[in-house]
């Protein structure tokens, strides 16, 4: 159920430096940001890398999967699309499942970063905003995610974020969850 402050938000991390050593510095803010009938266009036109999809999605464009089952409520629960960007450029994209009432969290689904952007920092910042959005929301104590058993540069993201493996679910994935407490952002 999306109410009041519980409705999906802007949420912005700041200051990242990017790992390319050809630029020192960048004071770069990476936003999540919803995908309303303003910008989705901008959020399909974003594509993984080749051999990257199994990772994802059964489809591209991700960003169409994800308002697909936003729109069809998939789950009989409420998804939030959001469009991650860099300063209005569209970078990436990912969903969050509001999954409160079954087990007092959110879920973080179809992350994605556009195969042009990819290892300059974007997952990262789109993972940590997400994890903000988490701890905003009531009633939410918990992130969760499930990644590809071959997916290891996703896994050593979310193992380096504070996520940790909870067990496998039925379709072979690892699910992995963070704490979500309430009254502090934690910032690497
Ligand atoms: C996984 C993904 C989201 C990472 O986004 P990104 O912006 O490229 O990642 P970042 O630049 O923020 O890197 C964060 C960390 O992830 C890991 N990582 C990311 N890409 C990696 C790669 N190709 N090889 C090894 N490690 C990698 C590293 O640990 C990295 O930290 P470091 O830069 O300090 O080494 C991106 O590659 C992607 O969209 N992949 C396709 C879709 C997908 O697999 N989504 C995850 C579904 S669960």
């Amino acid at each position: 159920m999306r109410t009041g402050a519980d409705s999906p938000s802007t949420c912005g991390i700041g200051g990242l430096a990017p790992s390319g050593a050809e630029v020192t510095y960048l004071c770069r803010v990476t936003e999540l940001v919803p995908i309303t009938r303003d910008n989705w266009r901008r959020a399909a036109r974003i594509r993984v890398a080749e051999g990257q999809l199994r990772f994802v999605a059964a489809y591209e464009p991700v960003a169409l999967v994800i308002l697909g089952k936003a729109f069809v409520r998939d789950a009989n629960l409420d998804w939030w699309p959001y469009l991650i960007e860099d300063a209005g450029r569209a970078v990436g994209v990912l969903a969050l499942l509001d999954e409160r009432q079954l087990n007092c969290g959110m879920a973080l689904f179809h992350l994605t970063i556009d195969a042009g952007q990819q290892r300059r920092g974007y997952g990262r910042a789109a993972v940590r905003c997400a994890v903000e959005l988490a701890r905003q929301a009531e009633n939410c104590d918990r992130l969760r995610l499930t990644v590809h058993p071959e997916n290891q540069p996703a896994i050593t993201l979310y193992q380096s974020e504070g996520f940790v493996v909870d067990g496998i679910d039925a379709e072979g994935e690892l699910r992995l969850s963070t704490a979500t407490p309430k009254g502090g952002i934690r910032r690497g």
